[in-house]
């Protein structure tokens, strides 16, 4: 990678529009299951998605990172690329290489060090700056479990792309199935002991809440200004 050139616009940057463009298909074609909360939900990811593209962003530049759960990233797509989620494993699989994977604690609990990271794709921090929405991917290693945590002020969505796994022992969810979060709300998750998870989040809130979250689960500052 040089860095003799500036960073390009989103437009110029064809695999980060697919990306975006199949996240948006994806908050269309999941279903609401008949929750006008969701179908809201899911039409302001879509909103915002909208927003992020015609906005046409200087993508950030950001440093390829890796974490020891990383090593089951390529299962973790193949199995994603057999399910509805192709299209967007598809595109993720195009920006693999680039990924900057993070664990977002100053002390990772013991033992998620190796089972547990997550890439911000869009928002305060990620590839494609925005400070109305965030998106990315968490990676679960099979048999994971992620403490309880909660999101003050933020609405999140989890889509499962690859794998199973469940949230507060409520059912469980395979590629295609969405888990909307309101905020506040404590949510463990854990996931099948033999293959990994790959999830796809969304975060909304205000411009505010959407910052101060990155400061919640990155307190060290990883890139200079943007
Ligand atoms: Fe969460």
């Amino acid at each position: 990678m040089e860095n003799a050139s500036p960073p390009p616009l989103l437009s110029a940057s064809p695999s980060w529009v697919y990306l975006l463009r199949d996240f948006l298909a994806m908050y269309r074609a999941i279903p609401a299951g008949g929750s006008a909360t969701i179908r809201a939900h899911q039409r302001q990811v879509r909103e915002r998605i909208g927003g992020v593209l015609r906005a046409n962003p200087v993508l950030r530049e950001t440093d390829a990172a890796r974490k020891p759960v990383t090593a089951h990233l390529p299962r973790a797509l193949d199995q994603g690329r057999k399910t509805p989620m192709s299209d967007v494993i598809r595109s993720i699989d195009g920006l693999k290489g680039e990924l900057s994977w993070q664990y977002g604690y100053e002390k990772v609990p013991r033992g998620l060090d190796q089972k547990y990271a997550y890439t911000e794709l869009v928002g305060p921090t990620g590839p494609v700056p925005s400070d109305q929405i965030i998106l990315g991917l968490v990676l679960f290693a099979p048999d994971c479990v992620y403490p309880a945590h909660a999101h003050e002020g933020i609405t999140e969505s989890y889509i499962c792309l690859s794998g199973a796994m469940s949230q507060n022992d409520q059912g469980v969810y395979v590629p295609g199935s969405m888990i909307f979060n309101p905020p506040g709300r404590t949510h463990r998750i854990t996931v099948a002991d033999l293959e990994p998870s790959l999830l796809a989040y969304a975060w909304l809130g205000a411009p505010e809440k959407l910052v101060s979250q990155r400061m919640v689960f990155t307190r060290k500052s990883r890139r200079g200004g943007a």
